[in-house]
């Protein structure tokens, strides 16, 4: 594997064998590895970060590399400025990698092209494939298996439900259903066709909150509605209160099911403060995990 720019690139056996390598490395407790004796990782962030760019930095420095980060206001890159293949084959002067987190997934696909360094996606506008393979080896971690979960999905079809969507035809044995508003779900479809992603979710998408579905879930995760460079009328905000995550829905849910979120959230907004603060919110080691699971996406890349 050269790169990460999405979940759907990988093998369903490179996949099981990352997050096996990253519950057996927490386990283990082992914290410095050289992997990445002697390397540097240029971090390019278009976008705000707190775990992704932690997270990212402390695994490569345990893996033994060094990071350089950078934000947009650092570099030249923009309309008029310098463009995206000249920003990328700079980097390459330098750096033995590079991680983005973009405004637009076209510049991680041209970026991926452009560089022959690996590219990791730090989150796009259409996926976020580490925060979806932490989410699974939370899941992982806390059932023993990924077989026959059932997972739902509620409120706005994001970045990351792109990526557990492709999680979810991994085949990987977890059923997968989204809870969105009609008009939110057209929204979707509208960005899908933009860039000419073939979408064909009609057998998971449920325009209400599906009681029979829920009852079955061992798992229940939401975004923030209003994702970074996105805007969100008022109209919208008022479709897609029905979908928050309050404790009314997971008392719906199996008894033992567990609420997950990528974070940042706004509590009361998409999750009831309740919720995430209860005894079920899985949220922090969900967050947590992401440093085991970079670690392990840099070791199978480097
Ligand atoms: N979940 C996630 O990617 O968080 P940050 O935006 O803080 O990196
Ligand atoms: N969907 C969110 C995820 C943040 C980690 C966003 O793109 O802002």
């Amino acid at each position: 594997m050269k790169n990460l720019i999405d979940i759907k690139e990988l093998s369903k056996s490179e996949l099981t064998s990352l997050l096996d390598n990253a519950l057996r490395n927490k386990k283990s407790k082992t914290t410095l590895q050289n992997h990445l004796n002697g390397k540097n990782l240029v971090l390019f962030f278009e976008k705000r970060s707190t775990r992704t760019r932690l997270s990212f930095d402390i695994a490569i420095k345990q893996l033994g590399g060094s990071t350089t980060i950078l934000n947009k206001e650092d570099i030249h890159l923009g309309n008029d400025k310098e463009s995206v293949s000249d920003t990328i084959n700079t980097f390459g002067l330098y750096a033995d990698g590079i991680v983005l987190r973009v405004n637009d997934h076209k510049t991680l696909m041209s970026a991926s092209k452009i560089s022959n360094l690996p590219v990791i996606n730090a989150l796009s506008n259409l996926s976020h494939p580490c925060q979806c393979l932490a989410g699974l080896m939370t899941l992982l971690e806390e059932r023993g298996s990924l077989d026959k979960l059932n997972i739902v999905w509620m409120g706005p079809i994001t970045n990351v439900t792109n990526s557990w969507i492709e999680a979810f035809k991994k085949e990987l044995g977890f059923s997968f259903n989204i809870f969105c508003p009609e008009a939110w779900f057209e929204k979707y479809i509208e960005k899908m066709n933009k860039y000419h992603i073939p979408t064909d979710l009609d057998d998971i998408v449920h325009y209400r909150i599906n009681d029979q579905i829920l009852a079955q879930a061992d798992a229940v995760m939401t975004d923030t509605w209003k994702s970074m460079g996105e805007d969100i009328k008022s109209q919208d905000y008022d479709l897609i209160k029905e979908f928050r995550v309050t404790e009314k829905v997971m008392k719906k849910a199996k008894l033992d099911s567990i609420f997950m979120h990528c974070l940042p959230a706004n509590r009361n907004e998409e999750v009831e403060a309740s919720v995430i603060d209860g005894n079920n919110s899985r949220v922090w080691q969900e967050a947590s995990n992401r440093l085991y699971v970079q670690k392990e996406i840099l070791k199978v890349i480097f």
